[in-house]
């Protein structure tokens, strides 16, 4: 029998994205279409993203989108087996596009529908991209989330481990602005730090040796600005200098979480053969952050998958993916399924 097809839409923050995912040769998941329109030219004179403007940007940028992904993936909606939108978390009115128009579509073609939890997306992403059996260890680390998951199976998480107060790409963005770099400001102040010493600004790496798997952020955050105000006027090599060693602090205490992180995933499995830790979200990207996790997974002999970027950041092919493994499971949501703005995995 013929492998389902998803469409998949993603319209949780400033991205609007639509995907059909189906499985291929040996039943691996086969991405067809994987269209992503980003809205950061519309909020970046804002320097953050702006809820209202995102909804509207959704409404006008979906409709194409979504046609897009058939016609690239060469369907009609009356070939599909399911549709799958992101219901949360998110913004609220972004949400509502998405999972509206998913329901519209579903409820026109007499197709079932699917709410996503973008967290699963982000979450399954290394079994669309690697194949990736479960259980496996997973670190999400974007401009809202950051987390250390523990993934037992198909809507089987466990959170490990959380942000108390910023996430990881929220503190990236919050000291590039506060160091008069634009927004989105993680891969500026990775770009200034090339140049920088990160050693000549002695910063805290937050959480470090706690037991708990959390993490902070602010606390490092509110250490640059005081290290920024005792050395202004900044001249460039004084920010290349503070984002080098805010960059090392944070790769420090995130690599101390995810070590400590390892150990307990490694004692709590001892007979898996192949361990896994993913990583998904921007700041995935960041290399001397990607570094730190290498060379803690190579410590603890787990094996670090990092997806493409383009399917660690938001995107609509996760969500067609988290619908497939979903409809395969024999889940079904009803067209009156709510959006949730707020959505623990
Ligand atoms: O996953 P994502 O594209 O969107 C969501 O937040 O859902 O992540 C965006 C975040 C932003 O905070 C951005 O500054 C950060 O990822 N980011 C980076 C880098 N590229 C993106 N942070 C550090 N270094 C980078 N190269
Ligand atoms: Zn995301």
């Amino acid at each position: 029998d013929k492998a389902p097809l998803i469409l998949g839409i993603e319209t949780s923050c400033d991205e609007t994205a639509a995907a059909v995912v189906t499985r291929g040769p040996e039943g691996r998941p086969l991405i067809l279409s994987n269209i992503v329109f980003s809205q950061v030219e519309e909020h970046a004179a804002f320097g953050g993203v702006v809820p209202e403007i995102a909804a509207r940007a959704h409404v006008e940028a979906l409709d194409g989108i979504v046609r897009a992904a058939l016609q690239d993936a060469a369907l009609a909606v009356s070939d599909l087996a399911a549709v799958a939108a992101t219901s949360g978390p998110g913004l609220i009115g972004a949400l509502i596009v998405g999972a509206m128009t998913g329901k519209a579509i579903a409820g026109a073609a007499g197709l079932p529908f699917l709410a996503i939890n973008h967290l699963e997306g982000h979450a399954l992403t290394p079994r669309l991209t690697d194949g990736v059996a479960y259980p496996y260890l997973m670190l999400l680390a974007s401009g809202g989330h950051t987390q250390i998951l523990l993934v037992r199976g198909l809507g089987r998480y466990e959170r490990w481990g959380t942000t108390i107060d910023d996430a990881l790409g929220e503190a990236f963005d919050k000291t590039a602005k506060l160091l008069g770099l634009g927004h989105p400001g993680g891969p500026n102040v990775e770009k200034a730090a090339a140049d920088g010493d990160a050693r000549r600004f002695p910063l805290p790496r937050p959480m470090r040796g706690e037991k708990r798997l959390d993490f902070s952020f602010s606390g490092l955050k509110t250490a640059v600005r005081q290290a920024a105000e005792a050395a202004a006027p900044l001249a460039p090599q004084d920010v290349a200098d503070l984002c080098a060693g805010f960059q090392a602090a944070a790769a420090d205490s995130v690599a101390d979480r995810v070590a400590r992180a390892l150990a307990r995933f490694r004692a709590e499995f001892p007979d898996l053969e192949a361990p896994v830790l993913a990583v998904a979200g921007g700041v995935a990207a960041n290399r001397t952050i990607r570094a730190a996790l290498e060379a803690a997974s190579r410590t603890a002999g787990v094996a670090l998958v990092a997806p493409p970027l383009a399917l660690c950041t938001d995107n609509a092919a996760m969500i067609a993916h988290a619908g497939l493994e979903r409809f395969e499971a024999g889940l079904r949501d009803g067209l009156d399924a709510p959006v949730r703005p707020r959505w623990p995995l």
